[in-house]
């Protein structure tokens, strides 16, 4: 097309343009931008003295594309329109313990410092403090330069590997079902996302189901390691089924990323919150995993301030130094205050270590009794919980429902979950999430059937859901 050519679906031509003065290189790089793109829109409102553009279609990046619709959303407005208990969202309604809440208190106050800069990859006390407490865990003497980067949350954290590491058509193993983020994460990078599920096997009638019953097929996983594969992303304790990964799963999962030479990025934000005796166990911990692993971790998440956003990579220099490149050209700098706060809890979880007085072994007692509370309460009416064994969620089986009331409003090709979840908010006063959006699109009609709660919530609100569950319940009796 030459510069002369009327836009397709434009409203002036380029000629115009010209004759308003706009200079040579713009209209060199128009002319490539229209050379590749048919569609291009151009329109140009024009006044005596302004020339004001705006360019109506392709605004936004390639990257973008098939990532720009997020269900959460939807949910999220529905459940507070209706006034609805908020089951679904992943954080807690109660406050951080005493020494977190102090900690903070104390990095706002003390050094006035801590309201400047800090050192680009992790406030000094902060990364020497997650080296030392980490090491003992993994097994590994963590430099606190050269092994840990602080980021923005676990979220700062997945971001800047995905960009350092992903190329262009390199293939990215994801779990499903998976943390929503991964998907857009790896599409992004330029990575292709390939999807192994893990498989529910059957129960025995009546018999609830549990999270370590969703396994991985051997063969099926070993099946997706291919010449392209650069990296597989695990979650564990995972979010949403709950699930913790056994030493035997993990040894499987590492053997084949060592012989097929893949890096393992692992999400363990959830790692201290374990139910019923299951042990967390790290993979960066087994022979041979360390120099090419990833391990990302949530201050938000171990000390139950979800909104201070600090998260951790702990990795061998050989990978985390990329990371450091993507940070330092991008975010740079963490709030210097919310580290100095994580440094500090950590120095307090560090004291009382395995004993009943640190915050990682009352925290996940604590969150047992609220997710036994909840699992026997959504059993009234007649859900089906998959009893977690990690992390703050479960979800819960409505196939039963499905089958008594298989034609709720709703799109025509909308899981069916979703269209439950609505009628859920609207119809009884309860909000969670359609356990469907962590599946990759081909596999959302065969997970449908679930809805994920998230139950590390305040007495309080278990109340008002027992209230809704009560009045639900006495409307099901004959
Ligand atoms: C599995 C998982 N990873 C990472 C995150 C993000 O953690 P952060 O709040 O520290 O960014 C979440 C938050 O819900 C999560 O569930």
């Amino acid at each position: 097309m030459h510069p002369s050519e009327s836009v397709k679906y434009g409203v002036i031509s380029i000629q115009k343009i010209w004759k308003h003065g706009i200079a040579h290189t713009w209209g060199t790089w128009l002319y490539a931008q229209l050379e590749e793109h048919t569609t291009f829109d151009l329109r140009v409102m024009s006044s005596s003295s302004t020339l004001g553009l705006t360019m109506a279609t392709r605004l936004q990046a390639r990257r973008l594309d098939g990532i720009d619709h997020n269900p959460w959303v939807e949910c999220t407005k529905m459940a507070s329109e209706y006034d609805a208990v908020n089951l679904g969202q992943g954080f807690p309604d109660f406050p951080p313990p005493d020494f977190a809440l102090q900690a903070f208190q104390l990095a706002l106050s003390s050094d006035f410092m801590l309201n400047q800069y800090t050192k680009a990859f992790g406030y000094p006390p902060l990364t020497k403090i997650l080296a030392s407490f980490f090491g003992k865990l993994l097994g590994q003497e963590i430099d606190p330069l050269k092994n840990v980067l602080v980021t923005v949350g676990a979220y700062g954290a997945l971001f800047t590997a995905f960009q350092a590491l992903v190329d262009e058509g390199d293939e990215v193993i994801i779990i499903e079902p998976f943390f929503d983020c991964y998907e857009p994460m790896t599409l992004m990078a330029g990575g292709h996302p390939v999807f192994v599920t893990l498989k529910p096997s059957p129960t025995q009638d009546g018999e609830l189901d549990s999270a370590s019953n969703w396994q991985l097929d051997p063969t099926e996983l070993a099946s997706k390691f291919t010449s392209r594969t650069k990296a597989l992303i695990l979650n564990t304790p995972n979010n949403p089924v709950g699930k913790v990964f056994s030493k035997a799963e993990l040894e499987l999962v590492a053997n084949l990323c060592q012989q097929h030479d893949v890096i393992c990025i692992t999400d363990e934000v959830y790692q201290w919150l374990v139910y019923d005796g299951y042990q967390h166990t790290s993979i960066a911990s087994l022979p041979g995993m360390w120099e090419r692993t990833l391990t990302i971790g949530s201050a938000g998440k171990s000390f139950s301030a979800t909104g201070w956003k600090v998260g951790w990579v702990l990795g061998p220099d050989s990978l985390v130094k990329h990371l450091r490149t993507v940070h330092q050209n991008s975010i740079y700098h963490c709030p210097t205050q919310g580290q100095a706060a994580v440094a500090q809890s950590f120095q307090h979880e560090q004291l009382h270590y395995g004993q009943p007085s640190s915050y990682f072994v009352q925290f996940p007692q604590a969150m047992q009794r609220c997710r036994d509370h909840m699992i026997r309460s959504l059993q009234s009416v007649g859900l089906k919980p998959v009893i977690p064994q990690g992390s703050y969620f479960f979800i819960a089986d409505i196939s039963d429902f499905k089958k008594k009331m298989p034609d709720l409003p709703g799109d025509e090709d909308e899981p069916y979950d979703r269209r439950f979840v609505k009628w859920m908010i609207k119809n009884k006063g309860l909000a969670a999430i359609p356990a469907s959006i962590f599946y990759s699109r081909p596999h959302q009609k065969h997970f449908d059937h679930y809805i994920r709660f998230c139950f590390v919530k305040d007495e309080s609100t278990l109340q008002a859901m027992d209230e809704k569950l009560q009045k639900w319940k006495e409307e099901l009796r004959p």
